[in-house]
């Protein structure tokens, strides 16, 4: 009893700590962690390669026809410990992180057909349970029977001061002002989406990290998702 293996979908906002979060999750309850924003920026970065996305003018129709020519797979890095994503067979775990995908994945994220190839891809991902999936609609598209939904934020501010911290620790000069800008242009195209746009799903677990610590939250999560696996028949 209590034992059965849940699942726990994490959507929020962009730069507040999500992927961080899920990660230390899954490897606290030895789950898989599913990174759903990875796999919106291979499929940008096949675009890209296939040349259907170029400077901000998107060929859906080229989009649409190029999924057959994708195959996207999660692998284990034994150096790196972490599950990374491969496109055709190529780890393209550091390519998809580059400003270039990170400026053209909304194009293409709000492409229909791109969204129905990889819910489904990210559904069967979830069909035996333990999973831990991060996105901007796992809790309202993808696993809507969640055992745990959380919903995680932080005030703009505070996202964009982390952030901010990050680009310069990767040597990146950029302005306060420039990333909280990015950081609001972001929020609003993620939410204005006319396909699943970010939204709170009704029963998820809202958590505000602005005043918390990373392991204020850790600890406040791995309770959370035990009392829910004691919950399950
Ligand atoms: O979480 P991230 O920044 O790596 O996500 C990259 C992009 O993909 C971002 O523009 C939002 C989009 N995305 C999405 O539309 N749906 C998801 N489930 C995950 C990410």
């Amino acid at each position: 009893m209590g034992r059965r293996r849940i699942n726990i979908a994490i959507d929020g906002h962009s730069s507040a700590g999500k992927s961080t979060m899920a990660k230390s999750l899954a490897k606290e309850l030895n789950y898989v962690y599913v990174d759903t924003g990875a796999m919106y920026r291979a499929a940008t970065l096949h675009a890209m390669k296939e040349r259907t996305v170029v400077d901000g003018v998107v060929n859906e129709v080229g989009v649409r026809a190029g999924l057959d020519r994708m195959y996207l797979s999660f692998r284990y890095n034994p150096k790196t410990e972490q599950s990374e994503i491969h496109l055709n067979g190529v780890n393209v775990e550091r390519e998809i992180r580059s400003m270039d995908v990170a400026q053209k994945v909304s194009l293409i994220a709000r492409v229909p057909e791109v969204r129905h190839k990889l819910v489904a891809i990210q559904q069967r991902m979830a069909e035996g349970g333990g999973v831990v999936m991060d996105g901007r609609d796992i809790g309202t598209v993808v696993i809507p029977h969640a055992e745990l939904k959380i919903f995680m934020t932080a005030d703009p501010e505070t996202r964009a001061y982390r952030r901010l911290n990050e680009l310069k620790s990767q040597g990146k000069q950029v302005s306060y002002n420039e990333v909280l800008e990015n950081v609001l242009e972001r929020d609003r195209i993620d939410s204005e989406r006319a396909v699943a746009p970010l939204k709170q799903a009704e029963d998820a677990v809202v958590v505000d990290n602005s005043e918390l610590t990373m392991e204020e939250q850790f600890n406040f999560l791995v309770n959370l998702a035990r009392t829910r696996m004691q919950d399950q028949p």
